[in-house]
């Protein structure tokens, strides 16, 4: 099928390679020409694993074409996905003004039916909006061609978001009842028909509750996560060990095994937004939020978890003291520096005087970014970050080492190597990445979220 994928973010790269590896004839646009410039030298603008493969094997064979022309994208697809960013507005509602944008301009240059797709994650009644933009551009131009919005949530994780398009779950479809929208039920079947050789399932639902679906399973995790945290909190002053717990609770059924590691609270660009965004939905529906507002207070303070635990080992001020950091990203598999715990980290630690030895195996340049973005007024604390060129180094001489993103390159440390890096072998494991007794084996410290030590 003939596909146009508008936005070449996270989601909209992935959604285009992906639909080319299933044989679909994919064009996707942007506005920023150096991106589309870059992807079309086959550069991909994000480590993702697999996706860089998907690009190079697709784009020669012609079905992947990146361009910044908006009337030819519009003319190429029969369908077109809205894959752009929707960023939290200053009260934490999505930001829809490139969705919106978006739509124009599929109104203002297409003159056949076309099936307009949401991929982006959008409050509810977005699609309701989306169709009311068209129908007004299109009587404007006098236009009389049809259209069907669906709603098309994309529940894909960074660091595994090309096995998660290509083998989902399930594939979420809010679809309308009248007759252009029988036509977008048909291309939709057979735009995911390659995935009748997975047990993938499309489910079909009404566009508001598919919508809604896509914020109410990101902050369903994210609660699972907070309500984890704070069950590690209780764990940790009962002398109970929280690992223990999550392996009883994971282990019943009715409750399941994911999503319910403790730590130091979530980060990235989807959880922390989407709750936010659903409690603003929520009091724009006057509707109360009071687990939401749980989820996000719990979630705050858990990110400073190891800062108090060092001052409850060291004291208050931290000045003096060298603080190892490995793991920067939000979590292992990308180098996406957004809302990552990292940020709350270092910059609470420099504050309280502390010199910072930093390591991430991908996402130190992103990294430099956020804390130059986040210490911009504080230009010395910023000097205090030592940027080290391996795990081992920002380990060494360090009075502590926290490890805040559990890459598996972690986990296959040499304990003894380490106690002997680290000037005092204490090491705060945000992560519950290691067991206790592995690093107590080589005389280290070790201190994990809810666990006894
Ligand atoms: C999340 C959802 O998992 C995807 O289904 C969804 O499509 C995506 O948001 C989105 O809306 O675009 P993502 O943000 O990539 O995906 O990352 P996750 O793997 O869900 O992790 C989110 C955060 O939760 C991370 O900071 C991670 O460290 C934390 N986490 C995850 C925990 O603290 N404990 C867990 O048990 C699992």
């Amino acid at each position: 099928m003939k596909v146009t994928v508008i936005g070449t973010g996270y989601v909209g790269l992935v959604t285009g390679a992906c639909m080319a590896e299933w044989g679909h004839d994919v064009m996707c646009l942007d506005l920023d020409a150096a991106k589309i410039a870059r992807l079309q030298r086959g550069e991909v603008p994000i480590y993702e694993p697999g996706l860089r493969e998907l690009i190079m094997r697709n784009q020669p064979a012609g079905r992947l074409r990146f361009t910044t022309d908006v009337a030819a994208s519009v003319e190429h697809g029969d369908i077109q996905f809205i894959a752009v960013g929707t960023p939290p507005d200053e009260d934490g509602s999505a930001d829809l003004r490139h969705v919106l944008e978006a739509a124009r301009q599929i109104a203002c240059h297409m003159d056949s039916f076309k099936l307009v797709v949401n991929k982006s994650t959008v409050p509810v009644g977005t699609a309701q909006r989306v169709s009311t933009l068209l129908e007004e551009e299109l009587g404007r131009r006098a236009v009389r061609c049809g259209f069907a919005v669906v709603s098309n949530p994309e529940f894909l994780k960074e660091g595994s978001a090309v096995a998660d398009f290509l083998q989902p779950d399930r594939v979420i479809i809010g679809c309308g009842s009248g007759t252009a929208d029988r036509r977008a039920r048909e291309w939709m079947t057979q735009l995911y028909a390659p995935l009748e050789r997975t047990s993938s399932q499309l489910l079909w639902m009404e566009t508001r509750s598919a919508e809604l679906t896509k914020y109410a399973a990101n902050a369903m995790l994210a609660t699972r996560i907070s309500l984890m945290n704070e069950y590690a909190n209780l764990a940790e002053a009962l002398g109970a060990d929280i690992e223990e717990v999550r392996r009883g609770l994971g282990s019943d059924p009715r409750i399941g095994a994911h999503f319910l590691k403790a730590g130091i609270g979530y980060g990235g660009s989807c959880f922390p937004k989407d709750v936010r965004a659903l409690i603003r939905m929520s009091e724009q529906a006057h509707v109360s939020h009071h687990v939401l507002d749980a989820v996000e207070a719990v979630n705050s303070r858990q990110k400073f978890k190891l800062v108090e635990k060092l001052q409850k080992r060291f004291g208050a001020s931290l000045s003096g003291r060298t603080v190892a950091i490995w793991g920067l990203a939000f979590k292992p598999e990308t180098d996406d520096m957004r809302e990552a715990p990292s940020r709350c980290i270092v910059g609470e630690l420099l504050r309280l005087g502390a010199i910072v030895r930093v390591f991430d195996p991908v996402a130190m340049p992103a990294a430099r970014r956020a804390f130059a973005q986040d210490l911009a007024a504080y230009p010395r604390r910023l000097a205090n970050i030592h940027w080290a060129s391996s795990a081992l180094d920002a380990a060494r001489g360090s009075d502590a080492l926290l490890l805040v993103t559990e890459w598996v390159e972690f986990s296959h440390i040499d304990p003894v190597q380490l106690a002997k890096t680290l000037s005092m072998p204490l090491v705060l494991d945000g992560r519950n990445a290691w067991e206790p007794s592995l690093l107590a084996s080589a005389g280290i410290e070790h201190r994990g979220i809810g666990r006894i030590p």
